[in-house]
């Protein structure tokens, strides 16, 4: 009788591999031999069960409905069961649950690949995204949090009428379409003027204003929570501990007193807001490095996916954080971690081994703490694709003419272009030196040549900040004094530009120049490939952004080498038309492809995936005849 077992449970592993594998026709041209003898085996063991028969019968139907995702085996039961009535099929005999699990993982890891396979042919688009909403996700309830909002209402100075503005982050450009697409509350801070005035009784106001699509659920912090939280720990703290731009972080526990409260404020509104125990969540960014842990104390269930925005760094330098431990275990309260790049889940499992006590496992990039399991995964952020139809609507050669007469240059005049917050990780101050060397090292690009920086101002209640603004001033007057011709060599835009406006620059410019001293991903470079349709114009990239381990085509360098830069610049300025082309063509391809609907739906596949195998039952203790009790992994 043993032997029939075994036989059994090999045929049904095999009918297994070829209900849920390859299909035949793959079988046949790869190896026509083994698919026969398998064949041939696979009769033989039919047979043979046949024969031995009655009992069997039974237990083959059950295996046939469960293979077949009809019947899911009953967990192990924890006291012995009375006798089922006569009538009542028998669940498995419980030495075999232990390979019904095995082959239930099989076919799930086999559905799993098959999926993989297939969502590399899916083409990346709002439906593709709200089709994993409604099916992988059984149009479960997602909600976002961040500190930065995506509309900000504010009163005009002129008539005090209400405006909506868009504010400069890649965060809320990433984010944005996704929501649009998912629906769901989004949860952040209110900081436009006219904010509370446009909000219902639950401090909740549909958007986007055009075409409401999604709830934004405000929360409002008094102005000491806001310099406690926002300016003190997030951005004088781990602003510029996780950024290798050479500012030193400030401490100061009166800071984290308050980034402590506004995360759990932040948490209280995730569960009022949740309507189901089990909601997805995801927490944007390194305002909230203790939510995820808070929402799963009120919420256990709840998935947690965390992304990281910005970059992380090497456990030395992190460990300088007076609350480093602290950070560390809010965040492996996440069920994902996601970074933008390999490198930062790199730096981030390391710290986690060398700071606090947790099974680290780098062959699945999981990390095992208390029992929970966080993996942390690489998920490169991009824009939504295609770009929107009134972002390039505007002719080329209209942008080019509008650009150079609205800001009194030339008709002939070339054109770069920098698009930032100004802030001092953006490189902004070694790009003007670049450009300063640029018309050293090529004297007859004075005159022919203005460089036009976009710098949206951003946190400047920061000392750092203001100084650093006073600083690109002065530098920009001083290279204009030496530098400028008919046209002045540099053209510093300290102001709010809203996106349209923003993709007029880049479809007007030669070369756009990001810069950036150390960037999680810089979706200014993907913007400025999106916006030429025209196959034209180049992208000098610095190598410290993500942008640059995807976008190899374009002319990559190092920000602090000044005269890399310069050259950079004048390579572009040269370039031959079918050599941007040719260029432009592989970055478009590339993000196309890869682009934001790619970065949520990969998250969205990852969380259900895990949801689904959260509810499998637990493993159970196999006991063998000497009743040595091994857990089965
Ligand atoms: C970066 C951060 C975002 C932030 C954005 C703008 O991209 O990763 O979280 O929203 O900068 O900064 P701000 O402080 O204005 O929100």
């Amino acid at each position: 009788m043993r032997l029939v077992q075994l036989l059994s449970v090999i045929l049904v592993i095999f009918v297994a591999i070829v209900l849920a594998g390859e299909p035949p026709g793959r079988w046949w041209t790869r190896d026509l031999a083994v698919y026969h003898i398998s064949l041939g085996l696979s009769a033989a063991l039919l047979g043979a069960l046949l024969l031995t028969r009655q009992p069997w019968r039974h237990w083959l139907a059950g295996m046939w409905e469960f293979l077949r995702g009809e019947r899911h085996l009953p967990p192990a039961p924890a006291v012995p069961e009375p006798s089922p009535p006569p009538t009542e099929r028998k669940p498995p005999a419980s030495e075999f649950r232990p390979v019904a699990r095995d082959l239930q993982r099989l076919l799930r890891d086999l559905e799993g690949e098959r999926r993989a396979r297939d969502e590399s042919q899916v083409t990346w688009t709002p439906d593709a995204l709200r089709a994993i909403l409604h099916g992988d996700l059984r149009g479960e309830d997602v909600i976002v949090v961040s500190n930065r909002e995506p509309y900000i209402h504010q009163y005009r100075r002129a008539d005090g009428g209400i405006e909506v503005q868009r504010p400069a982050s890649g965060l809320v450009t990433a984010l944005e379409p996704v929501m649009r697409a998912c629906s769901g509350v989004w949860i952040a801070t209110g900081s436009g003027s006219a904010d509370r005035a446009v909000v219902d009784a639950n401090d909740r106001v549909a958007v986007p204003p055009e075409r409401p699509s999604y709830q934004l659920r405000r929360i409002w912090l008094s102005p000491e929570e806001e310099a406690g939280y926002y300016y003190g720990f997030a951005n004088e703290g781990l602003w510029p501990l996780c950024h290798i731009a050479h500012v030193r972080p400030t401490f100061r526990s009166g800071d984290w007193a308050h980034y402590l409260a506004a995360n759990r404020r932040f948490a209280e509104a995730v569960v009022r807001e949740a309507k189901t125990d089990d909601p997805i969540v995801l927490v944007q960014d390194y305002h909230f490095a203790l939510l995820p842990r808070m929402i799963h104390e009120s919420l256990p269930d709840a998935t947690v996916i965390t992304f990281w925005h910005i970059p992380w760094p090497n456990p030395e330098s992190f460990a300088i954080c007076p609350w480093a431990l602290e950070i560390l275990n809010g965040l492996l309260g996440s069920n994902i971690l996601g970074f933008h790049t390999q490198f930062h889940c790199n730096n981030f499992v390391d710290t986690v081994d060398r700071l606090i006590e947790a099974r680290v496992d780098r062959e699945t990039f999981t990390v095992s703490q208390g029992g929970k399991l966080t993996a942390v995964r690489r998920y490169p952020i991009s824009i939504a694709w295609p770009p929107v139809e009134d972002m390039v609507g505007k002719p080329v050669a209209d942008c080019r003419h509008d650009v150079r007469a609205g800001n009194g240059l030339p008709p002939g005049q070339l054109i770069g272009i920098g698009v930032d917050r100004l802030d001092y990780t953006k490189g902004i101050i070694e790009r003007f030196l670049a450009v300063e060397r640029l018309f050293e090292l090529n004297p007859q690009r004075i005159g022919q040549f203005t460089f036009i920086q976009i710098a949206a101002p951003s946190r400047s209640s920061i000392d750092e900040y203001r100084h650093h603004e006073e600083a690109v001033n002065a530098l920009a007057a001083r290279i204009n004094a030496r530098f400028s011709g008919p046209a002045p060599a540099i053209l510093l835009k300290v102001e709010h530009h809203e996106a349209a406006r923003v993709y007029e620059y880049y479809r007007a410019a030669e070369v756009c120049f990001v810069g950036s001293l150390h960037d999680g991903m810089n979706l200014v470079a993907k913007e400025f490939v999106a916006a030429r349709d025209d196959e034209r114009g180049v992208l000098v990239l610095s190598q410290f952004t993500g942008a640059a381990r995807e976008l190899p085509e374009a002319l990559v360098v190092n920000p602090y080498d000044v005269d890399q830069c310069a050259a950079a610049l004048e390579l572009a300025l040269a370039m031959p038309p079918e050599e941007q082309g040719d260029r432009m063509r592989l970055m478009r391809r590339l993000i196309s492809e890869f682009n934001v609907y790619r970065w949520a739906g990969r998250m969205l596949l990852d969380a259900a995936l895990m949801r689904r195998r959260s509810k499998l039952p637990d493993n159970p203790v196999i006991t063998g005849p000497a009743g040595n009790g091994s857990a089965a992994t």
